[in-house]
């Protein structure tokens, strides 16, 4: 039987059925509501096949819109009552209540809007015929939109908490920028809504609401076309989390790792909440998964494919890549390939995509040109390697000169490393028992028109400004000061 002819029959089998439907369930409107609540609130999530659920669930609320034709309801009575019900549930229940409502409208509005990628999955949840004859029936349409518009209302109500309602996400700027020279924004945890959900290891993960509902739409795609199955392994971390999670790399990697590769606390993109950290399942033969999750797994070779596949897709759900190849000079760390960036924006976030090597900081004006080459000279004193990562400091903090564009960078030489150096860099920084000394000496032009609050000479080349770093026994270079 062709789908068509199906729904046909599925209409007017549900249109035959309707009167008497209404006649047998004439539920209170707070019985209504305490029931929708129950369907959504009732969802698991981020364990295997949430995909699946999600989609059941979705058939679950259709049905229910279906059988109690909400779209015959007084709206204010729905309202009242959805609220009164809301009311009624603990924080834990409000949570899940948005999450389920947010995955839930993602897909039934995807699927009205009859995309066969999303409809098939309501095939595969055993969704399919209630979803088909809400898609048929213009009257059973009316019935989910009243309902999600309802919901959305409520959400708008003030003082609502867990909402993620579009005015509380105009507070939270999608573009703002945190790296290593940008902390978190002032009150950003005030006007910031998130939901918490457990992934497939059991851990808890908190992402704002809207990057959460564009992941699952991400994952979804992912799943169905390519037989990636992502999860999430950390979003939203608390200063006092990121501290826990220095602590930990510079326990098992040491001090010089942990501090190139984890922001310091205050300073890390995943304090918004807009930074995902993902990790993969790979499906087994027998239909059972195995977790991919340490970097150093995630980053074989072997997945690089996994990863371009992954990273193709991002943009079309408003994410961007964050910690590109190459681009440490600029960003402040080297390639994540599994830290993506929600930016609320898919077309802006297709037009970054499509420029190699863009960057968020590049892309907001943010970052100065400092692709110069870099002179290492010749040091007794240092591997290649360690001044490298030394320009790279000198280079991310270059990247913040905005307008200037960077001519030359050299290493000064092993003279630089003297007692009196030290004692310099120990009284600028004190405490950390700094015990080796790198200057780096640079030319640079600056903007033409400087904004208001730089401090340069419009138009003018500087000449030998230097740049000082030191190191501790065991840690990473810190840059200390600079100028003349
Ligand atoms: N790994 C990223 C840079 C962070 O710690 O925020
Ligand atoms: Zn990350």
């Amino acid at each position: 039987m062709n789908k068509s002819l199906a729904r046909i029959l599925a209409l007017v089998l549900i249109l035959s059925m309707l009167p008497f439907s209404a006649l047998a369930d004439t539920p209170s409107a707070q019985e209504l509501a305490e029931g929708y609540i129950a369907v959504l609130s009732g969802l698991e999530w981020g364990t295997a096949g949430a995909t699946l659920k999600t989609a059941a669930a979705a058939g679950e609320v259709c049905a229910f819109a279906e059988r109690y034709g909400l779209y015959d309801l007084d709206a204010d009575a729905l309202q009242a009552n959805l609220r009164a019900a809301y009311d009624d549930m603990g924080e834990d229940g409000q949570a899940a209540f948005w999450a389920g409502f947010d995955a839930v409208r993602a897909l039934i509005d995807d699927c009205l809007e009859d995309d066969e990628a999303n409809h098939s999955l309501f095939e595969d949840a055993g969704a399919a015929e209630t979803m088909n004859s809400v898609m048929c029936d213009p009257l059973n349409r009316l019935a989910w939109e009243n309902l999600r518009d309802c919901t959305l209302s409520m959400r708008n109500d003030e003082g609502m908490p867990g909402a993620a309602d579009p005015a509380a996400a105009e507070k939270i700027d999608y573009l703002a920028l945190v790296n290593k020279l940008h902390p978190l924004p002032k009150g950003w945890e005030d006007a910031l809504e998130t939901v918490t959900i457990t992934n497939s290891l059991g851990d808890e993960v908190e992402v704002e609401t809207r990057a959460y509902a564009a992941y699952l739409l991400l994952k979804t795609d992912l799943e169905e076309n390519d037989g990636i199955y992502l999860e999430l392994d950390s979003a939203r971390r608390s200063v006092a989390a990121q501290q826990d999670i220095m602590d930990r790399f510079t326990q098992k990697y040491g001090a010089d790792y942990a501090a190139k590769t984890v922001a310091t606390p205050g300073y890390s993109e995943h304090h918004t909440g807009l930074a995902l950290d993902l990790y993969f399942r790979i499906k087994n033969d027998d239909g059972t998964f195995t977790d991919v999750y340490y970097n150093e797994d995630m980053t074989r070779p072997e997945y690089e494919g996994l990863w371009a596949t992954v990273h193709a897709k991002l943009a079309d759900y408003g994410f961007i890549l964050r910690y590109l190849p190459d681009k440490e000079y600029i960003t402040g760390y080297g390639y994540e390939p599994w830290h993506i960036r929600y930016i609320d924006n898919a077309d802006m976030a297709k037009e970054i995509m499509a420029q190699p090597g863009m960057t968020l900081e590049k892309w907001l004006g943010a970052a100065a040109d400092a692709g110069a080459t870099v002179d290492y000279g010749t040091s007794e004193l240092y591997t290649p390697e360690e001044l490298k990562e030394a320009a790279v400091q000198v280079k991310c903090r270059f990247a913040s000169f905005a307008g200037c564009e960077l001519h030359t960078l050299r290493y000064a030489g092993d003279d630089c490393n003297t007692e009196e150096n030290l004692a310099w860099m120990n009284q600028l920084d004190e405490g950390k028992g700094y015990v080796q000394v790198a200057e780096f000496i640079s030319d640079f032009h600056s903007p033409i028109q400087p904004g208001d609050d730089e401090a340069w000479e419009a138009d003018k080349e500087y000449t030998n400004w230097q740049w000082w770093l030191a190191r501790t026994a065991d840690g990473g270079w810190q840059l200390l000061t600079w100028g003349y």
